[in-house]
């Protein structure tokens, strides 16, 4: 029997075991002899689900958070726990705007008291929790402690996101070995509806409120109907989104994978996304609106980064005129760079920079991986793979030398 296919991995797997903790003494492990033969080969057979490894540090307060701070439901009169807090930045953030508050975290905060609070924060935990027994029993306990208000957040489902993992029980398994249960925005509010019986109200994508009270709860809907028009358009654009989700979730998909608006010859349901929602741009921007601009904005530099390479890389070989390529990479130059020659310029520009040393040995410089030998920068393999290697360094690495740490970092 595979996890997979029983849906509800043993407890024990669960959480925060270290995939490596047994490898890391080979003589205790030769010890054990046939004892760690079962384990390793329950181990290949039960996945290890490395929560810990889903905390982000934030810089910033999280999506939930910055969402119920600007709806006024987070004061300074006003108690804060942050249930399953990670690392602890929405506690420190808001304790700098004199909002005081504590949380508590199984891997990060195993040892803080877990006390009620006026307003608890649930923030992205249920989406990875495997056991959908467990993630119904957190998401009840942290109703128990919200004396006013719930405020939950899950991972909503958004192209790209999802696509390249192994499907496990109810969601997905990254190569990271953490699980990601994505939720569509109904699906949440059903769930969160069925499991606590009263209603969830939609903060934005991913983020709902559940009061405890109906007169906390008619209190905030009638501040935001007066609250005016910045919230009522959000409001707007979410229900006008789930009307055309049939046709703007194949949208997304192929925004995601092109990184610009498609043409008719790309995407054939143009046509229909134009009748419904007016021109393909408006589809976009409510899109946007709906599912955060971020996503869509590393689409795009992602696919204008690779152009820009595989350019350069063309020069070596002769550089085809425009009309020489696919319909498709003809609307890419067009579309991220305005003309095929201001790519080909911005192609001869990294190329140029290949050869200068000194932005090269500058870079070298601000680089926080590998060492400095000399005058050079030697990016160790070793050093490259340590866990301080973050993937924020890996790509501003890839920016300034994206031709050489494209699928060989380790040189
Ligand atoms: C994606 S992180 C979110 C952390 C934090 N709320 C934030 O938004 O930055 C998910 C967190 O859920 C925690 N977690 C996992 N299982 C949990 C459980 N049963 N109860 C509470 N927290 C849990 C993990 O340790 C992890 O820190």
């Amino acid at each position: 029997m595979t996890l997979a296919s029983s849906g509800r991995p043993p407890p024990w797997v669960a959480g925060t075991i270290k995939p490596n903790c047994l490898a890391s003494r080979p003589q205790q492990a030769l010890w054990y002899g046939p004892l760690v033969g079962y384990f390793v080969a329950m181990l290949r057979e039960y996945p290890v689900i490395a929560r810990f490894k889903t905390a982000i540090r934030r810089r910033d307060l999280s999506r939930p958070v910055k969402c119920a701070l600007a709806d006024g439901l987070l004061t300074q009169q006003v108690s804060f726990f942050d249930y399953g807090c990670g690392h602890g930045e929405d506690i420190e953030l808001l304790g700098s705007q004199g909002i005081s508050g504590g949380g508590w975290d199984p891997v990060f905060r195993p040892n803080q008291l877990v006390s009620g609070a006026d307003v608890v924060n649930l923030g992205y935990v249920l989406n990875v929790i495997e056991d959908p027994a467990e993630r119904g029993a957190t998401l009840r306990r942290a109703w128990e402690i919200a004396r006013r208000l719930l405020i939950v957040s899950a991972l909503v489902r958004v192209p790209g996101r999802g696509n390249a993992y192994t499907e496990f029980g109810d969601g997905v398994l990254s190569s990271r070995g953490t699980f990601q249960k994505f939720f569509d925005q109904a699906e949440l509010k059903e769930y969160l509806e069925t499991e606590l019986e009263t209603e969830a109200i939609p903060a934005m994508v991913g983020v709902y409120y559940v009061f405890k009270d109906e007169t906390n709860r008619q209190q905030f809907l009638s501040n935001r109907v007066r609250r005016g028009p910045a919230v009522l358009r959000q409001r707007v654009s979410e229900q006008r989104f789930e009307e055309h989700r049939e046709v703007l979730h194949p949208f997304m998909d192929t925004l995601a994978l092109l990184g610009r608006l498609p043409d008719p010859e790309e995407f054939p349901q143009c046509p229909e996304i134009i009748s419904r929602l007016g021109s393909l741009k408006r589809a976009f921007a409510l899109v946007r609106r709906v599912t955060g601009e971020d996503t869509w904005d590393a689409i795009r530099r992602r696919r204008t980064e690779d152009l820009v390479v595989f350019l350069a890389l063309a020069r070596f070989r002769k550089r085809p005129k425009l009309s020489g390529y696919p319909g498709t990479m003809q609307r890419d130059f067009r579309a991220f760079f305005g003309t095929y020659a201001k790519a080909c310029k911005q192609a001869d520009t990294l190329l140029f920079r290949a050869g200068d040393a000194a932005a090269i040995d500058e870079a070298c410089q601000r680089s926080p991986v590998g060492e400095a030998v000399a005058e050079r920068a030697l990016h160790s393999p070793k050093r490259l793979r340590s866990s301080r290697t973050s993937p924020a360094h890996l790509r501003r690495l890839r920016s300034e030398f994206p031709w050489r740490s494209r699928g060989r970092q380790h040189h």
